[in-house]
Parts: C-alpha cells; structure tokens; sequence
C-alpha cells in the first residue's frame, strides 16, 4: 500500500483536504491525523473491518480497546447508553481537549474497538484539523496513538511515517502537535471515578470541576488493577534499554553521571535523556566522556517549564534512540501538573527498570 501524505494548514485547514479525508475514513481507509496531544490513526468506528485495520496496521492486541473521536459533546449519545451528570460536567468543561471519559457502551460500537468490553472511550479532541475531519467525516472515528504497538506516540507525521509508511492510506501533516503527550483518562463506569491514565489534563484541573475523582494512587496498592486494559503491555519503548532515575534532583544526577562512567567504560554507547537543567548540571562529568563518541545526550524541556517538557518529551526520546545507544538513562521533572504524565510515559518506557536514589 501506497501511504499518501498531505501538508495541511494546522490554522486554518484546506477544507477540500479534509473532505479527501473525510471520504477515505467513510470508505473504510486508514487516515492519520494531529490531534493537539499526539498524532492519531483514525478508522470509521462503526465499520468493524476498518477497525480490524488499525490493529493489523499497528501490530496492536486486540486486548488494547481504542479511543472514539467525536465532533462535539452532541455525539456523546451515538455511542454512550448512560452518561451521569458529572461525567457530562467534565465533558462540558474540558472539550474540545484532551480529555478521554469512559461511559457504558451502545451495541452498535463494534466490540473490537473496546476490546470486548461493556464499556467505550470518548474523546473530543480541540485540533482544528481533527476537529474538521471529524464533522466532516460524520461518523465516530476510532484512533489510537498512531505509532507502531509499544513505540512511543507520534507528535510529528515524521513520526508516523517512520512507524507506518506502506501501512496506512493517508496522513495528513499539521506540524508537531501541542501538548506532546496523551488525554487523560477517567473512568465513570465506576464510582467514584478514576483516572485511569495521567495526561495533557492535570488531576488538579479534573478536580476543579469533578471532585470526586481519584488518581490510580489514590486507590491504594491495588494499582494494577485499576490501570486501563493495555496499559500494562510493553509502552513507549525504546530499542534501547532505558532505566528511570527517581528522586532528589541532586542525587539522581550524581547517580546518572556515576552510572554512564560504569557503563561508557565498557565500551557501551550511553544515551542520557534529560531536563535541560540536569543536563547542565551532568555537562562537567560528561564533557570527558563525550568527546570520546559513547554518551549522547538529549534534553527534553526543563524542570521548570512541565509544559515544555511534556511537548518535547517523545520527540526527544525518538531522536535518542535514532543515534543507536544501547542504554539510555533518563531522569524526570517533578510530579507537578504535567510532570506526573511525564513521568508515567518514562516510566513505562521503563519497563520496570526505576532506580530509586
Ligand atoms: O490523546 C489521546 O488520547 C490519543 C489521541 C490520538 O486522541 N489517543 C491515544 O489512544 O492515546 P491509545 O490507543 O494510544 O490509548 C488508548 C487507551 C488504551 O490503551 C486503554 O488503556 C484506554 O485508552 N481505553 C480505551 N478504551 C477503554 C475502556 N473501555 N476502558 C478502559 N480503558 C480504555
Ligand atoms: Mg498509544
């Protein structure tokens, strides 16, 4: 297959563009699309084979449920049998944006999209080029992160091209996207609602108009348990072995330099992913190293600018593991706003590999 790419005004898109779109997902096509969190795969959720697609295309298990895409909250009920009071709040409030809400599924959403399960995910993303592509469209769109199953999300169509060219039908180009980093998820098939994931939407900001909402941590050891379907599976993994560095700013980096020495010395290629400020801290220790060709280094954002950090986040990741480090050592911002999605991703990307220091 012939994966075709179309540049698009992020601003202002080219409505005869979108309608090409638009017609190719009613057709049952594969059409990547920007969304401001990351770049999604968008099928027809109501066509099961078109869905069937987005697996395939993917390499996803079809035990990971996916997101619909709606135009406006007014869709809600296409695919939603119940939707409690404050569910609809935080929908009201927060769409267009990346906010995703789980409610009780319709029967005509294909239970390949939710993996079989009683309930669906609902997003109504805030892109201009989603959101024409949407109502133009017409139908729910089903769109997982557009990346290859376990590579972290795409937020350029560099990004899903270098995932699924020859895969997909179309992509269209609407620059990097905006926040970096998936919704937020939260769960009101259960009570009291549950985050289930940390995202572009902080819990603090959930909170202001749903109370009664609590983070997976707030639950207690049970943590496993509470995760949404497929989060538990291989994520955002580089082809390098990443390990996480958590802590005291301080010590993490004295850990991080003393780490790469060990490993640079055994010829190993080492790659540091960092905040801009831990890597001007590490520069004096790494100069040495660096100049020998076996530490890269890669800053995403700062520690002091979350938002930053979470637009840059998976770029820098990609770029990283593109310069064929073996190891990558990565350090996090903090857990405030969207420092606690920043250090979910790096923590799955982890694969269990968290040094605590
Ligand atoms: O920002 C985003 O949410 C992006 C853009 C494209 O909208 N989409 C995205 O989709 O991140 P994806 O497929 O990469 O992640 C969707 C996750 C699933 O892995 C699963 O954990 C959760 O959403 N999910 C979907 N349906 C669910 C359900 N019925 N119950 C619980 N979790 C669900
Ligand atoms: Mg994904």
């Amino acid at each position: 297959m012939i994966t075709r790419i179309v540049a698009v005004d992020p601003a202002q898109p080219d409505p005869a563009v979108i309608e090409q779109a638009a017609q190719a997902l009613r057709a049952g096509c594969l059409v990547a699309f920007p969304t401001e969190t990351v770049y999604g795969l968008g099928a027809n959720a109501l066509d099961g084979e078109a869905v069937a697609r987005i697996f395939e295309a993917k390499g996803r298990p079809a035990t990971d449920p996916l997101i619909v895409h709606l135009a406006h909250i007014g869709q809600l009920s296409i695919c939603a049998s119940h939707v409690p009071p404050a569910a609809r709040k935080l929908g009201l409030a927060f769409w267009a944006g990346p906010l995703t809400i789980i409610l009780p599924k319709k029967p005509q959403i294909p239970d390949s999209v939710t993996a079989g399960l009683p309930s669906v995910a609902l997003r109504v993303p805030s892109h201009r080029v989603a959101r024409a592509l949407l109502e133009m469209a017409g139908v729910p769109v089903a769109a997982p992160s557009a990346n290859r199953f376990s590579r972290p999300s795409p937020t350029t169509a560099a990004h899903v091209l270098a995932d699924l060219d020859s895969r997909i039908d179309l992509v269209l180009d609407g620059g990097p996207t905006d926040i970096g980093l998936e919704s937020t998820i939260v769960d009101f098939t259960v009570d009291p609602p549950v985050m289930r994931r940390p995202g572009g939407l902080t819990l603090a900001q959930i909170q202001s108009v749903v109370p009664a909402v609590v983070a997976i941590a707030a639950r207690g050891h049970a943590d496993v348990a509470q995760l949404s379907p497929g989060q538990l599976t291989r994520h955002y993994a580089p082809r390098a072995e990443l390990t996480l560095y958590d802590g005291m700013a301080e010590k993490v980096i004295q850990r991080v330099a003393a780490d790469t020495r060990t490993l640079a010395a055994t010829g190993a290629r080492v790659g540091i992913l960092a905040p801009e400020d831990d890597l001007v801290a590490l520069a004096p220790e790494l100069a040495a190293l660096a100049s020998h060709g076996r530490v890269e280094v890669q800053p995403y954002g700062s520690r002091r600018d979350p938002v930053r950090a979470a637009r840059e986040l998976f770029a820098a990741l990609r770029a990283l593991d593109a310069t064929g480090v073996s190891y990558i050592l990565a350090t996090s911002i903090g857990p405030e706003g969207l420092g606690l999605a920043v250090r979910d991703r790096l923590a799955r990307a982890a694969e269990g590999r968290i040094r605590r220091v």
